[in-house]
């Protein structure tokens, strides 16, 4: 078998359009949708998904607002600029790039954030929210994920799905989203003791590690559908993800690709997060 590509640039092209259009709406009663990102410390991959953040904003008609810190700046200014952002109504989604540099208590700083302006879904009203099958904001990786598979209708219910991976940020409301479609959910993790036997049952795997090509071929049960979240920059500098592409790509069903699969969904998913936050604000204030 060779694997059909789930196109993430082509897909994020076609949702845009529709935000677009979201946006222009606001637009039309006054409310430009507004994204504060807030970026502390010098790593380089971050630096590169805030400007990729921020042209995505600027792209879609929207606003954005950048605010960068030197890595060893007080959490105690950062804490005071999300208060003004919280209190700022023209400011409809707030996102704190993570990591933080090591000062910094990362749950504490996400707590901080107004839930309603929570884009990221990180704040644990919204995590919760999630987890109770009544989601907010959703994490917009496994969000991006979520609208891959629908869009080549995989089938979800009764599906073996097994997440690679149990970070806050992608594989645990990965989880919750596969599990309430209807999937029979698997999480693993470097604890993990025989990992191929579990990826080999996988009808959907989602590899989420940060590990170049740990995932290969050998390891995916034919036909499957294989969603690769990892970036993963090489010795030659160039991107890869978490799953071996060519001997992946030999045995399953459907693939993503890195670049050009996970990593446009997830802005994609950004946008549409922070215009949902200003359609509620803006929704709010109508009524009042
Ligand atoms: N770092 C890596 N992925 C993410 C993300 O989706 N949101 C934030 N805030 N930081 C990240």
């Amino acid at each position: 078998m060779s694997a059909q590509l789930i196109d993430g640039n082509a897909l994020s092209t076609e949702i845009r359009l529709r935000l677009a259009e979201r946006a222009a709406a606001l637009a039309s009663r006054g409310v430009i949708p507004c994204l504060a990102v807030i970026l502390a410390g010098e790593d380089p991959a971050s630096s590169v998904y805030v400007r990729n953040k921020v042209n995505a904003c600027e792209k879609a008609g929207m606003l954005s607002l950048r605010d960068t810190y030197p890595a060893d700046v007080d959490p105690a200014l950062v804490f005071a600029r999300i208060a003004e952002l919280n209190a700022d109504a023209k400011v409809h989604g707030i996102l704190v790039q993570l990591p933080l540099p090591k000062q910094f208590d990362s749950q504490a700083v996400l707590e901080a954030i107004s839930p309603e302006k929570d884009v990221d879904g990180f704040h644990a009203e919204n995590v919760g929210a999630l987890m109770q099958g009544t989601p907010r904001f959703i994490p917009c990786t496994p969000y991006g994920v979520m609208e891959m598979l629908k869009s080549r209708n995989v089938t979800l219910k009764g599906a073996e799905a097994v997440i690679v991976g149990r970070s806050n940020i992608v594989g645990k409301p990965m989880a919750m989203l596969l599990l309430a479609a209807g999937c029979t959910v698997t999480i693993c993790h470097s604890q993990t003791r025989d990992l191929a036997f579990h990826t080999r049952r996988a009808d959907i795997l989602v590899a989420a590690v940060g590990r170049e090509k740990m995932l290969t071929g050998d390891m995916i049960k034919e036909g499957a559908t294989v969603i690769d979240v990892g970036i993963n920059r090489m010795a030659d500098g160039k991107l890869c993800g978490d799953v071996d592409f060519a001997s992946a790509c030999a045995v399953a069903g459907l693939i993503t690709p890195v670049p050009g699969g996970v990593g446009p969904m997830t802005i994609t998913m950004l946008l549409s997060n922070t215009i949902e936050a200003a359609e509620r604000a803006a929704g709010k204030r109508a009524k009042t």
